[in-house]
């Protein structure tokens, strides 16, 4: 198979590229466009940002954790390919020349490709689409006025050629040979498997239960640029179409393992704003738009963002192997610290909420608003009736080697009147719950302390309160 995309308007097919070959890497090293930078190499810093668009719209996307298949069919935008065909300059360009911008410049190709991608988006809201991009010297006021002036200037022509190629159904990718210098990363086939559907993944797996799985690789980006693991054969799921749906019914809301943190917090806003709400503080953009809420998953990571509100929404998770198919509670599917029941070869398939009235709540705790991982996130959904707390399901992240339940203090609160008493007689049960630990984010004792509060943040909120931390003024 030969990997096949657009690059700045230009058709590449690549044969005999390593699997795990970024495209940060690739660009620099082979292609010899350097405008994108590499900072951290790990995806927080935005220096490596491109534009990567497909037949469902253009998002900015790290470089540096964006392997070379993930590609396929897809068409990249590099700081190069921003400007003009005859060196004029794109609005966010000649903005960010008016507003001075730039200083020592490291950071500015990334704030380009993000500014330009937000552009050619019509998103205004460059707080959120800015926040993946760091920039030690200039400060973010001029290039925030760079980005607002730039605002109502039209699309230049050049930056609407890649949706209109792919969408033209006489272009076919897959069939075009390299239009770049001869000899420039073309040889012999890829490594690694890309299946097309959960039926052929299902397949391949079960028959290479070893593989790796690899779907919006911000996890398994970092193995390769810092950890220097070597993967071989993995298996992309970038191309089971089936694993990204999200499914609404009376009943339930099916959400595709391969379905991007950026589309989850849209798909869920409507039915648990809260939960969308947390979701805009994972990562960045760079990095909602790539991973996948499958691989937040089975990462088992004790503090990954959707395990939480999943949990506390009793929420179902589904996994499959070859033509098998179980599902149980997602609680269940941590079993202690990076252990999880997943048999080798199984992968996640979906996750279904059952649909309910929403009294889910989502705080997330993290040193930075932005870009920053929790040190404890609580999930709460509690029922009140007749003044009293009928249900509740509180799960937490940070607090334990898993994503948890806090099965004692919802014991402490059933039957009790829903008020500040209640809240504080559950006290004690917090610390049958959790023995958190103590690590660079946050103490043991700080956890603690501070997984009680929340709980009186959720009442307070649910009694009125403005609770928001973009509500607190000094
Ligand atoms: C800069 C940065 C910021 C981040 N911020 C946050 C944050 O705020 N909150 C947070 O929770 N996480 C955060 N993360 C972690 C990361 O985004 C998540 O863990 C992510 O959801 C992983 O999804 P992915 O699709 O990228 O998975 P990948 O990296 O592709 O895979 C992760 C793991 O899951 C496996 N896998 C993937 N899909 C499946 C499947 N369908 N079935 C079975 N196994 C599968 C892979 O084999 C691998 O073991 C951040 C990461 C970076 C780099
Ligand atoms: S180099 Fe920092 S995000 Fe890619
Ligand atoms: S201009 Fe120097 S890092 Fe942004």
């Amino acid at each position: 198979m030969t990997i096949s995309f657009l690059l700045n308007g230009e058709t590449v097919a690549l044969r005999d590229v390593a699997p795990t070959r970024t495209l940060l890497d690739w660009l620099r090293e082979t292609r010899g466009l350097t405008g994108t930078k590499e900072g951290c190499n790990e995806g927080d810093c935005g220096a490596c940002t491109v534009i990567v668009t497909d037949d469902t719209g253009s998002r900015a996307l790290n470089a540096c954790i964006l392997f070379l298949p993930q590609l396929q069919g897809r068409a990249v935008r590099t700081v190069e390919g921003i400007s003009g065909p005859d060196g004029q300059l794109h609005p966010v360009q000649q903005a960010m020349i008016e507003h001075h911008g730039s200083q020592c410049g490291f950071c500015t190709p990334g704030f380009i490709a993000a500014m330009a991608c937000a552009h050619l988006r019509g998103d205004t809201d460059h707080d959120r689409s800015l926040a993946g991009n760091l920039c030690r010297c200039t400060g973010y006021a001029p290039i925030l006025r760079a980005a607002r002036a730039a605002e109502t200037a039209p699309v230049p022509d050049w930056m609407q050629t890649d949706r209109a190629a792919l969408a033209d159904p006489g272009f076919c990718l897959g069939e075009i040979p390299s239009g770049g210098p001869a000899g420039r990363g073309v040889d012999s086939p890829p490594r690694g498997q890309h299946p097309q559907s959960a039926d052929e993944l299902a397949e391949i797996y079960a028959a290479n239960p070893d593989a790796t799985l690899i779907a919006g690789a911000t996890d398994v980006g970092l193995w390769v640029t810092k950890q220097l693991r070597d993967l071989d054969g993995p298996i992309f799921l970038g191309g089971c179409a089936d694993l990204q749906e999200v499914a609404v019914t009376d009943s339930h809301i099916r959400i595709g393992a391969g379905v991007t943190v950026a589309r989850l917090m849209q798909a869920i806003a409507p039915h648990h704003p809260s939960y969308a709400a947390m979701l805009r503080r994972y990562g960045s953009d760079q990095v909602r738009c790539a991973a996948t809420l499958g691989g937040n998953i089975a990462n088992g990571s004790p503090i990954g963002d959707n395990a939480p509100a999943l949990i506390a929404l009793g929420a179902t998770l589904h996994l499959r192997r070859g033509e098998v198919r179980r599902s149980l509670p997602i609680g269940d599917f941590f079993l202690d610290y990076g252990k999880q029941d997943r048999a080798p070869g199984e992968f996640v398939e979906a996750v279904t909420i059952p649909r309910q009235p929403d009294r889910l709540r989502c705080y997330k705790i993290s040193k930075r608003f932005d870009q920053d991982i929790s040190a404890l996130l609580g999930c709460f959904s509690i029922t009140v009736e007749d003044g009293r707390v009928q249900a509740a399901r509180i799960a937490f992240g940070g607090m334990a080697g898993i994503p948890k339940r806090a099965a004692h203090v919802e014991a402490a609160l059933i039957g009790q009147p829903w008020e500040e008493a209640s809240v504080l007689a559950a006290g004690d049960a917090w610390g049958r719950d959790f023995t958190p630990l103590s690590d660079m984010r946050a103490s043991d004792a700080y956890r603690l302390a501070t997984a009680r509060n929340l709980l009186m943040r959720y009442l307070l909120e649910d009694q009125g309160a403005p609770v928001s931390v973009l509500e607190v003024r000094a």
